[in-house]
């Protein structure tokens, strides 16, 4: 992905290996600094997911992927590496799809490297597909951050944009600021900021707003977890953002690689959603904003149903939800998805 850093135009990738250690950006640091974070075990790996250092269902994956492989060659103890990471966020099935993908390849670090390339060369198809979808003069809305930094390079919901912008087309993108880790207001945008794509940063529950007003064309968000009948697990929002898009007939496209479909799993209540701690909450920028003897709940991602999908852009092309058996039969006769 493309990055000004001290004034020069540089090329990063969200998340690679480096000697002997997964470097990653520190995305917590972002958009005041532009940090690396490194990691030499496991335990450092586990965190940095955990602690959302990295984040974003397929960059967890790569760093999961890079995490065990750099785990095999320190001659960690491969059982605790794998419990470690398996058990740092529930609902991202990226995660999961890395870890059986690096035990089939006896946690080889050129399958890590592998994986990753798989990911972000999909995430450009996604790119590429998404973007006849995207008329010129568009208003897009996006919610959390399912760009570059979610993904190693190109993002899922943010790479039909890119790739609508280089091919010379003006959009406009309506960045929710997603509460309460903001990752659209300090992500996403800055993503945008970087690509020169024109957006506004508004608050979570001003969508609605701008869509009853006509003013979004199109929403596109990622996911973390797509079921067999087209269910999804997306940050915590999502779900109001697809049902008020529907009320005012605005359609909803879901963008995705195949590494983040669940087709062991029918529908999105068998979806284990995370709960993450209500400090996330109760504070804002280290400052408390609730009164002191308030608690909070804090559920990390909500499910839509497949209803309020319109389709889902994926590197085999784009799908309607009743097609998604189709996109299960190109998904099984591919090699990379069944490792
Ligand atoms: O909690 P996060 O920041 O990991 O959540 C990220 C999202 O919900 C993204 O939309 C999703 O992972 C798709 S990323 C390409």
């Amino acid at each position: 992905m493309k990055m000004i850093v001290d004034g020069a135009e540089r090329k990063l990738r969200a998340v690679w290996f480096e000697n002997g250690k997964v470097r990653m950006i520190e995305q917590r640091k972002l958009p005041e600094k532009i940090e690396i974070f490194d990691a030499e075990n496991s335990d450092a790996i586990a965190y940095a997911i955990k602690s959302m250092v990295v984040r974003g269902a397929p960059a967890i994956g790569v760093a999961a992927a890079f995490g065990l492989a750099m785990a095999k060659i320190k001659g960690e103890n491969m059982d605790d590496a794998l419990e470690k990471i398996r058990k740092t966020r529930p609902t991202a099935f990226d995660l999961f799809k890395a870890i059986e993908f690096m035990k089939a390849n006896d946690f080889e670090l050129n399958a890590a490297e592998r994986y990753s390339l798989e990911v972000s060369g999909r995430c450009k198809k996604i790119g590429e597909f998404g973007d006849a979808l995207i008329p010129d003069n568009s208003k897009i809305l996006t919610h959390c951050n399912a760009g570059a930094l979610a993904v190693v390079d190109w993002g899922t919901a943010l790479a039909p944009m890119r790739m609508a912008k280089e091919n010379g087309k003006k959009i406009f993108v309506f960045v929710d600021e997603t509460r309460p880790r903001l990752q659209g207001a300090k992500l996403t945008a800055w993503e945008l900021g970087q690509e020169g794509i024109e957006h506004a940063i508004i608050a979570d529950n001003a969508a609605g707003y701008f869509m009853k007003k006509g003013e979004v064309d199109l929403a596109i968000v990622g996911a973390d977890r797509i079921c067999a009948n087209g269910d999804f697990a997306n940050k915590i929002g999502t779900y109001e953002k697809a049902v008020v898009a529907k009320e005012n007939g605005i359609p909803f496209y879901v963008a995705a690689p195949g590494t983040t479909f669940d087709f062991s799993i029918e529908n999105g209540d068998m979806i284990p959603i995370e709960e993450r701690d209500e400090e996330e909450v109760l504070n804002i920028g280290g400052t408390r904003i609730g009164p002191e003897t308030s608690r909070a709940r804090n559920p990390a991602f909500d499910v839509t149903p497949s209803r309020y999908v319109t389709a889902y852009i994926t590197e085999y092309g784009i799908f309607r939800p009743e097609k998604l058996p189709e996109l299960k039969r190109k998904m099984n006769s591919d090699l990379f998805m069944s490792h």
